[in-house]
């Protein structure tokens, strides 16, 4: 069986011949359900759809583009999955997490995860944007699993803090400056496609979830795995199930992250920013 890395540097490849000379992408950016139009504003963007990536699996939901996009924005040099592939679709767990290790290996020592998810605590309201703090694993699998490369990460990656301090931090002041006061929270990822019972929805509270989703997660775990250092941000785009009387739908959570579209894209500007400044300054 060829290695994993030997695929990831096969990727790499098909991405490198599709991108101008002299890219040097340091962010990686993930755009969730009805978020991916950032990426089509990106600075001389270039966009290499998954297919012609090897090893790349294709999203298949509507609202997911299924496009690599290079670009850049606010000074930073970025890579852009428009659109993931999900665990509930079908594909194994590898392949989840396969388009966010090859944009580590291309250079993206910083992963920005967006999502959709349903809001848990009864303080969040549809349409508000909520940084990270932690998540909780409960897709009932790890993208880990398996053999590991050594050359990659270790074994046994430590997971004290998924959602890198500092990145928060740096969230939270790009919010300020939107007027946006960005709450935390712990995101609880479960393997859906069905949406929660309000019975689960209430175990998940209990277990001191604010957040649910069915993304994010896995990729969060294999950036750890590699050493880069992510940030996490959900539009919750719906009451979780129980919390509101109303049924859930994915037409509500698409809707909802298009109304937050462009305080999303404003948000995203502002952190691609401060994250040049930041190297510029370091
Ligand atoms: N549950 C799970 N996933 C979701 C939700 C939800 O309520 N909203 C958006 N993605």
């Amino acid at each position: 069986m060829t290695r994993l890395v030997e695929q990831l540097d096969d990727a790499l490849a098909d991405v490198r011949r599709a991108l101008p000379s002299g890219a040097a992408p340091t962010v990686g950016l993930i755009l969730g359900s009805g978020l991916g139009s950032f990426a089509d504003k990106l600075e001389g963007a270039v966009k290499l759809p998954y297919r012609e990536i090897r090893g790349f699996p294709v999203a298949r939901i509507v609202g997911h583009a299924g496009n690599l996009v290079y670009g850049s924005a606010g000074g930073a040099e970025v890579l852009a999955l428009q659109g993931r592939a999900h665990y509930y679709e079908g594909h194994p767990i590898r392949d989840v997490i396969f388009p966010a290790r090859v944009l580590i290996r291309a250079g993206c020592q910083t992963l920005v995860i967006t999502n959709a998810a349903g809001g848990i605590d009864p303080q969040l309201t549809p349409g508000e944007i909520v940084i990270l703090r932690d998540h909780l694993n409960l897709m009932c699998v790890s993208p880990l699993l398996g053999d590991n490369d050594d050359e990659l990460g270790p074994r046994f990656p430590d997971m004290s803090e998924v959602y890198d301090a500092r990145l928060r931090a740096l969230a939270a002041l790009a919010g300020d400056e939107l007027g946006l006061t960005l709450r935390s929270g712990v995101y609880a990822a479960l393997s859906g496609p069905s949406y929660e019972t309000p019975a689960e929805v209430r175990m998940l509270r209990t277990l001191g979830a604010d957040l649910v989703g069915m993304s994010t997660v896995p990729e969060a775990i294999a950036a750890r795995h590699m050493g880069a250092r992510v940030l996490g941000l959900s539009c919750v785009t719906n009451l979780a199930a129980g919390v509101s009387p109303n049924a859930l739908s994915h037409e509500e959570v698409t809707e909802t992250a298009a109304r937050v579209r462009g305080q999303f894209e404003a948000l995203l500007a502002g952190i691609l920013g401060r994250l040049s400044q930041e190297r510029g300054g370091a």
